[in-house]
């Protein structure tokens, strides 16, 4: 027990050192049925709100287009494909709120390259406001900064726990940028009436819905053929 907790300390103590502006009390964040949400385990992310489309997947815009876009699912009752959230700093059990993450898509990637989500260099616009966004996508690398994602609780219905995704650079790899800003990623729904992920200053609170017992292959080829 004793050792344990010094190199809890310990843990904290270089925590705190290199990334002061943690908090170091962050709370666990919980799935779609009240669990922790736990590193390495494979969740379908939705909309918080109903009849707002349905989960995260991957697609491409034509054959042998690479690396995939993250999208949504068009229709509520499609699950999409899960993804799989890892610390970057720490080896824990459990996802904490503003701890930086990897996110990975757990599927056959015909692309057959990284599955880690990042911020790309592509970009959609997004019909509603006329504004050209960075989309996120497929093959990022494990701690870097265009794949340094985080979660912190979107707090917009009470007795839920919903949760925003953001992208902040800062907290991974070696960090030489000078801003400490975190950024919103959210949904871009295109002229075709595509919807993208992508980085927005729109709210987007989501789920984590565990994928134990579904059929997690079979469902998300289906998926990404479909596209
Ligand atoms: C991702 O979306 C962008 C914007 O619509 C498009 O240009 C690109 O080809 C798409 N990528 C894939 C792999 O389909």
């Amino acid at each position: 027990m004793k050792t344990t907790l010094s190199l809890v300390s310990l843990n904290l103590f270089i925590f705190i050192t290199t990334h002061s502006l943690l908090s170091t009390a962050s709370d666990v964040i919980y799935d779609s049925t009240g669990n922790k949400l736990l590193t390495g385990v494979p969740y379908y992310i939705f909309p918080l709100f109903r009849g707002t489309g349905g989960g995260l997947t991957l697609s491409r815009a034509s054959k042998d287009a690479c690396p995939l876009n993250v999208t949504q699912e068009p229709f509520e009752f499609n699950y999409g494909v899960p993804f799989i959230v890892t610390p970057i700093i720490f080896d824990e059990t459990y996802i904490r709120e503003s701890y930086p993450v990897s996110i990975e898509a757990s599927f056959t990637d015909p692309c057959q390259g990284s599955k880690t989500l990042k911020l790309s260099s592509s970009e959609v616009v997004a019909a509603a406001v006329a504004k050209t966004v960075k989309t996120v996508t497929a093959g990022g690398q494990l701690n870097t900064q265009e794949s340094c994602f985080q979660f912190v609780e979107a707090d917009v219905m009470p007795g839920t726990r919903s949760y925003q995704i953001q992208l902040c650079p800062f907290k991974c790899g070696s960090n030489s940028s000078t801003s400490l800003s975190c950024y919103n990623i959210g949904l871009v729904t295109n002229s075709d009436g595509k919807t993208f992920l992508g980085q927005t200053d729109a709210l987007f609170p989501v789920v984590f819905q565990n994928s134990f017992g579904n059929s997690v292959q079979t469902a998300t080829q289906s998926a990404i053929q479909s596209v």
